[in-house]
């Protein structure tokens, strides 16, 4: 049976400037989450961590100029040795040479089972270093440094761990806890708009599937976040933290509900692997997966179309795409059958059944042509 999601302190009443910490409650596995402005400087966010001769930080060529020395003079007092692979930036980059390229440098440097690894990035270097841990002398620590609302609302909690495979999204991944989540709103400064937009959709996930309030609170709220608002950011983060951390509570990996948590990804890993990881943003796909997803919802009989007259104007206005990239529909349904929540060959996709409420449900082909069909931009002629 679920338990019911705990109610959040009201955002009127959560001060704007504090630190808030999320647990995530997983037993001896349990970790914190930390959530707040001034977080990277400040000398208790890293106190208490694993003890090692040697860190390792995993960053990429973006991220690196903006704040690696910052990470780096937080962690020399507490570690003899304080390293960083800079990758290439980008979704491409979340593949087997990436990976590669960090357990070599561990070996090379003879770090040993006790070495800590720091993913300081989006939710590229978080899935890949995760990964990386999970494996390198089968699990070593890491910690999440999460610099994009995407990865503060998401990627950097609960564990899914992951690289990408030609054939499919997160193909080739384990589940392996951080001890520690770090999310400093003030690195979301540096973060492009569209990106800032990408994180959004996560943080929009959240409300059909889980807490008709927070809906209703993103729609008052969507212009003070798209406004970068601290305030506004650090309740988004914070209540979008507490319903992935009482999903993950329940169900870590994955054997009934936290299948929600992939409300729109059904859709939107067929359009980021259909056109090549990167063209589209991961937020991006799912902002249009969600369309489509409450699309089908209301086609199912599950909700009215007013709900997906309501989730598209919400995602419009968050300046994300609504209308999906013309894609023949054989390759779509293809690109849908390679996905880890389909069951006998059936594709499954995440439904809203009631507003806060989600499920998982088959669709047949024509129905689904048919929610594709109707969300679709025109071929260019
Ligand atoms: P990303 O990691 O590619 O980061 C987005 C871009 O922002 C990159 O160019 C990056 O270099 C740049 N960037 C990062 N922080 C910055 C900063 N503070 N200032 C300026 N630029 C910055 O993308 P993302 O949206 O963070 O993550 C998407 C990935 O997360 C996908 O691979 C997706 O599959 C994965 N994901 C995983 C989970 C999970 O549960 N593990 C959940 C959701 C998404
Ligand atoms: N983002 C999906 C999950 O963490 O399960």
């Amino acid at each position: 049976m679920t338990a019911p999601l705990p109610d959040s302190t009201s955002p009127a009443a959560a001060p704007s400037a504090g630190t808030a910490t999320v647990e995530i409650d997983l037993g001896d596995r349990r970790y914190d989450i930390l959530i707040g402005p001034g977080l990277f400087d400040a000398a208790s966010s890293w106190a208490g961590l694993p003890r090692a001769a040697v860190a390792l930080i995993v960053t990429n060529d973006t991220i690196a100029p903006l704040y690696l020395e910052r990470l780096k003079s937080q962690l020399a007092p507490l570690y003899r040795r304080v390293e960083a692979v800079v990758l290439p930036d980008g979704e491409q980059h979340k593949s087997w040479a990436s990976l590669d390229q960090v357990i070599d440098h561990l070996l090379a440097g003879a770090a040993d089972r006790k070495t800590v690894l720091f993913a300081l990035g989006g939710g590229v270097i978080g899935d890949l270093t995760g990964f990386a841990a999970a494996i390198y002398m089968r699990g070593v620590p890491f910690v999440q440094v999460p610099t994009t609302l995407l990865a503060q609302v998401d990627s950097s909690v609960g564990g899914k761990t992951a690289i990408n495979h030609p054939r499919g999204k997160n193909m080739v991944g384990a589940f392996y806890q951080p001890v520690r989540v770090i999310a400093d709103l003030d690195t979301l400064d540096t973060l492009p708009d569209r990106e800032l937009s990408a994180g959004l959709a996560e943080i929009i996930k959240y409300g059909p599937i889980a807490d008709a309030t927070f809906l209703d609170w993103i729609e008052a709220n969507l212009d003070a976040l798209l406004a970068r608002d601290k305030s506004a950011l650090a309740y988004a983060v914070k209540r979008s933290c507490e319903i992935k951390a009482w999903v993950v509570g329940q169900d870590e990996r994955e054997a009934g509900l936290r299948a929600i948590l992939n409300f729109g990804h059904t859709f939107g890993h067929a359009i980021e692997t259909g056109l090549g990881y990167g063209e589209w943003l991961h937020g991006e796909g799912v902002a249009c997966g969600m369309v489509l997803a409450s699309e089908l919802s209301a086609r199912l009989g599950l909700m009215p179309a007013t709900f997906v007259d309501r989730m598209t104007r919400l995602i419009e206005r968050a300046r994300l795409p609504v209308k999906a990239p013309p894609m023949p529909i054989d390759r779509w349904l293809d690109l849908m059958r390679v996905d880890k929540k389909n069951e006998g060959g059936e594709i499954r996709f995440v439904v809203i059944e009631g507003l806060g409420r989600a499920g998982m449900r088959g669709a047949p082909d024509a129905m689904v042509t048919e929610v594709i069909a109707a969300h679709t931009e025109p071929a260019p002629h």
